[in-house]
C-alpha cells in the first residue's frame, strides 16, 4: 500500500504516478489525485497497481453511469468526464506525434463529438452457459480476463437494445443447443436490427418458435452464422433483408450485412465524413485513392464531386459490396480492388497510375508499406489519414513527414468511442512540391 500522486493518463486510461521512481500504472487513478494503491502486478520497468481509496479527488472525476462499471472489460474511462477524456485523447494523440512522428501538427484540428451515450450500433457479445448462474451470460468479456461479465444492461449500446441482455440470457438456457451457441453479434441499421448467432449446432422445430418469438417480442430480425462472417444468412424472417445506413449531407445509402465492417458510431462518422471531404477538397479533374476503403464509407463522398475514385480494400465481400452501393447510388466514376495494403511495394504502387489525392483509413496496424511506397516524383498532393491507433499513426507520420517530404498540416480527434480508451483521429497532410491544391 502508498500513497500517490497521479500525474497523467495513459493510452489505456490508467493513471501514471511514481514510486520511489518507478512508474506505476494505477487503475482508477485520475491526473490530479491522490489516492491510496496496491500494486498487484511487478513488471521489471513498471509495476501496475488499483486505487484503493481516493484521498484527493480530481475536479473532472465523474460517477459512472453503468451498473457494470469496473468489472465489465468495455468502458474504462467512465470514471472521467467526457469532455475530460476529449481533452485527454487529444494530449495522447499530440504526445504520440511529438515523440514518435517527431512531428507537431500546424494545427490542431478540434475535436469531433457526439453523444455520450447510447452510440454504439454494432457489438459482439460473448455467450456461455452458466448453469450454477441460473442460466447463461451473453456479454462482453470482464476487465483483463476472458471471463464473460454479468451484464443486464449497457449504457453505450443503442438504447432500444441496450437492454436485451436478459431475455438473451433467459431464452439461451431454453434452446436445445445452448451450449453450441458461442456469440451474437449485434448490428443496427437505421430501420432494422439483427442478431446474428453463431451456432455450432443447428435449432430444431422448438428452438425456431421460441426465436421467433424472441425476435417478435423485442422487434429484432435473427441471422444465423454456422461457419466463418462469410456464411451468415437471414433466418427470422427468412427474406431478411439487409441492414443500411445512409450519408445525407452526400445522398447516398449503404446497405450492408450484419457481418460486415461498419463504423460502430454512426452520429460520429457522418461528422468525420464531413470533415475528411472538406479536409481532402476533391475536385472534378481529380483522381483519388480511397485506400482501406471497406464498402465505400468514404468512397463514394468524394464520387459525389465528380472526382475519380479509386477504392482498395483486402476482403473481396467488402469490394463486391462497394461496388454494388456505388451502382445502386448512381455513381460510375468510382473503381474498386482487392488488394493486400500490407504488402503494398513501390512498384505496386506505381502500377496503379498517379493519385493527386489519398485517403487512408487502415485498422490498428496501420499502414506502413502503403506510406513507405509513395513515390519521390510527384507524390500525391493531399493525404487525409483517419486512424484507429494513435501508436501506428504516429509511426506512419514520421515516414511521411521525415522520408517522404510531407507537412503535416492539422491533426485531431473525433470522439467515436466514449468511455474507452480508444481513441480515433484524422490528420492531414499536405506535399509542398505538389503547390496548394
Ligand atoms: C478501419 S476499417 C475502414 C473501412 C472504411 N474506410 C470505412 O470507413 O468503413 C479498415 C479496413 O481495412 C481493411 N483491411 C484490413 N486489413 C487489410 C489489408 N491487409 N489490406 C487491405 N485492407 C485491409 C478492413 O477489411 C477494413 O475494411
Amino acid at each position: 500500500m502508498a500513497v500517490v500522486h497521479i500525474d497523467a493518463l495513459d493510452h489505456e486510461g490508467h493513471g501514471i504516478c511514481r514510486v520511489d521512481g518507478k512508474v506505476t500504472f494505477v487503475d482508477g487513478g485520475l491526473p490530479g489525485e491522490t489516492a491510496e494503491i496496491s500494486v498487484f502486478r511487478k513488471h521489471p520497468k513498471y509495476d501496475s497497481a488499483n486505487a484503493t481509496k481516493i484521498l484527493k479527488s480530481s475536479s473532472q472525476r465523474a460517477t459512472p453511469k453503468c451498473a457494470h462499471y469496473g468489472r465489465c472489460g468495455g468502458c474504462v474511462l467512465q470514471h472521467l468526464e467526457v469532455s475530460a477524456q476529449v481533452a485527454a485523447k487529444q494530449r495522447i494523440l499530440e504526445e504520440n506525434l511529438q515523440r514518435i512522428g517527431k512531428t507537431k501538427p500546424e494545427i490542431i484540428m478540434p475535436a469531433l463529438y457526439g453523444p455520450a451515450w447510447g452510440y454504439r450500433h454494432r457489438a459482439r457479445f460473448s455467450v456461455k452457459r452458466v448453469d450454477k448462474k441460473g442460466g447463461a451470460l451473453v456479454g462482453f468479456h470482464e476487465k483483463k480476463s476472458w471471463f464473460i461479465a454479468d451484464m443486464q444492461k449497457c449504457e453505450v449500446l443503442a438504447p432500444h437494445v441496450a437492454s436485451l441482455f436478459m431475455p438473451m440470457r433467459q431464452l439461451i438456457p431454453t434452446l436445445s443447443n445452448s451450449d453450441r451457441i458461442p456469440q451474437i453479434e449485434l448490428a443496427v441499421g437505421e430501420t432494422s436490427t439483427v442478431l446474428v448467432f453463431r451456432l455450432l449446432s443447428p435449432w430444431n422445430e422448438e428452438d425456431t418458435a421460441k426465436i421467433r418469438a424472441f425476435a417478435d417480442r423485442h422487434g429484432v430480425e435473427i441471422w444465423v452464422q454456422p461457419k466463418g462472417p462469410d456464411t451468415a444468412v437471414p433466418f427470422y424472417p427468412e427474406t431478411g433483408a439487409l441492414l443500411q445506413y445512409s450519408l445525407p449531407e452526400f445522398g447516398i445509402v449503404h446497405p450492408f450485412r450484419p457481418t460486415e465492417f461498419t463504423q460502430v458510431n454512426p452520429h460520429i462518422n457522418r461528422a468525420l465524413v464531413h470533415r475528411a471531404i472538406g479536409m481532402l477538397n476533391p475536385q472534378p479533374h481529380d483522381r483519388i485513392a480511397d485506400f482501406f476503403c471497406g464498402l465505400g464509407n468514404f468512397t463514394l463522398p468524394i464520387a459525389r464531386s465528380g472526382a475519380k475514385v479509386v477504392g482498395i480494400e483486402g476482403s473481396q465481400a467488402l469490394v463486391n459490396r462497394a461496388r454494388e452501393n456505388a451502382q445502386l447510388n448512381g455513381l460510375s466514376n468510382v473503381e474498386y480492388a482487392v488488394d493486400n495494403l500490407f504488402e503494398m511495394a513501390p512498384e505496386k504502387y506505381a502500377a496503379l497510375g498517379h493519385f493527386d489525392k489519398l485517403l487512408i483509413d487502415p485498422p490498428r496496424d496501420g499502414a506502413m508499406e502503403l506510406v513507405k511506397s509513395l513515390p519521390d516524383e510527384k507524390p500525391p498532393g493531399r493525404i487525409v489519414y483517419i486512424s484507429c491507433n494513435p501508436a501506428t499513426l504516429a509511426r506512419d507520420v514520421e515516414v511521411l513527414c521525415h522520408v517522404k517530404g510531407y507537412e503535416l498540416k492539422a491533426a485531431g480527434i473525433a470522439n467515436m468511442f466514449p468511455h474507452t480508451a480508444h481513441v480515433e483521429s484524422m490528420a492531414v497532410f499536405e506535399h509542398p512540391s505538389q503547390g496548394i491544391i
